[in-house]
């Protein structure tokens, strides 16, 4: 890597800054004699930073729950390509996204979750503005007791607005503005999704990992199912690599799946199934990335939502969202499956993480610079770490 990427000079990087000539042709090239991303993606602070910068401005990222903002007033910040953003739930019931900071002097206007139908006030100087982002007022602005509520001149310092977006219960930003319409990032997996009424979903539980690796070992870990016979003893019982197909992908969509031939009380036995499933999904599991890190697995019985929120360049914060078919996510006589289910995800989990920690542990050694890899299983990873590149460079 040139010096000038390894420091405080991150700004003026480049993506290729971090590729030599040999590593570029062996991401680009086959996946027999290729390789995926070098040990920077992983462990340079100034790779992460371009990465934030690009990827994670232009793409459609997931931002906060529906669940989390019901009713009018509800905000909820949350931090976007390491941008202080926040998205608040109208006096109209719409969601709305806005750089959260004030136009004034900068402070951060929201900075916890709060429900409230009062605008949001920055406790600076207490300026205010609406839940739709107009400024309110500002007091004492052109002197003691001199206030501004004039429309005609507040509005030159209105919130900032965010393209936002809502697919059920998943507010996605993008930042830039530049992506596609949500529906169309979305369509190569709702294509895949007919016959799965979303509407009977219910959340049942949320649950949080903070894991020492970058999110993107999160998400290769989530979508290859190479490693299941070797990691995953009870997972490997369920449905063993015999029965098991390599992953595909779809422009910015990777996406694996699997018939099952049995139930298991691990996968929450006698829980109800979506509404009029057809018969050949009953026993179906799919899952699929959205670049760059949200996910989602869809059974006849649930759908888990698993976001990879990158924290820094070596940690990560991994979101797991369970949700059921209609009183399967809250009736008592559902709640031995719903809690075989959570413990299955525990189970899982502790078995992914320890393994994503030592790969980003590998991420310091000079022995690993992108990796051989499987030309069976494999070639997703690849296709993944395309995608990084290509959504870092600047023509993309
Ligand atoms: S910084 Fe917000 S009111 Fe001054
Ligand atoms: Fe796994």
């Amino acid at each position: 890597m040139p010096a000038r990427c390894m420091t405080e000079m991150a700004d003026t990087c480049s993506v290729t800054d971090f590729f030599d000539e040999e590593q570029l042709a062996r991401l680009h090239g086959p996946t027999e004699t290729g390789s995926a991303l070098p040990n920077a993606a992983y462990t340079s602070e100034a790779f992460h930073r371009l990465e934030q910068d690009t990827v994670f401005r232009k793409s459609w990222v997931f931002a906060a729950f529906h669940h989390q903002l019901k009713n009018p007033g509800d905000r909820y910040p949350v931090d976007i390509a390491g941008r202080p953003v926040v998205v608040v739930c109208g006096e109209d019931g719409k969601i709305r996204a806005f750089h959260n900071v004030c136009r004034h002097r900068g402070a951060k206007l929201v900075n916890e979750p709060q429900s409230s139908c009062k605008p949001l006030v920055c406790p600076n100087h207490s300026w205010s503005y609406s839940l739709e982002g107009k400024l309110l007022a500002r007091p004492h602005f052109y002197g003691g007791g001199k206030h501004d509520h004039n429309r005609e001149t507040c509005h030159r310092a209105d919130l900032r607005e965010i393209r936002c977006d809502t697919w059920h219960d998943w507010i996605f930003v993008n930042l830039d503005g530049s992506a596609p319409e949500l529906n169309q990032y979305l369509k190569p997996v709702t294509d895949r999704l007919s016959g799965y009424d979303f509407t009977a979903l219910q959340i049942g539980s949320t649950l949080e990992f903070d894991i020492k690796a970058n999110w993107k070992l999160a998400i290769e870990n989530f979508i290859e199912p190479y490693h299941v016979f070797s990691c995953h003893p009870w997972l490997h019982s369920f449905v063993s690599m015999e029965e098991r197909t390599a992953p595909e992908f779809q422009d910015h969509v990777l996406l694996c799946g699997y018939e099952f031939r049995k139930t298991d009380p691990a996968r929450g036995e006698g829980l109800p199934y979506f509404p009029d499933l057809p018969e050949e999904k009953g026993h179906r599991g799919d899952w699929f990335v959205l670049f760059p890190n949200f996910a989602l697995e869809v059974f006849p019985d649930q759908v888990d939502v698993f976001i990879a929120t990158p924290t820094g360049i070596d940690q990560c914060r991994e979101t797991i969202a369970l949700y059921f078919i209609g009183d399967g996510a809250h009736a008592d006589r559902y709640s031995e499956g719903r809690n075989a289910v959570i413990q299955n995800w525990l189970d899982l989990n502790r078995e992914d993480i320890g393994i994503i920690e030592r790969m980003q542990a590998g991420r310091s050694s000079e022995g690993f610079d992108g990796g051989v890899l499987s030309p069976y299983w494999d070639p997703v990873l690849q296709h993944f770490a395309r995608l990084v590149y290509r959504g870092m460079s600047e023509e993309a």
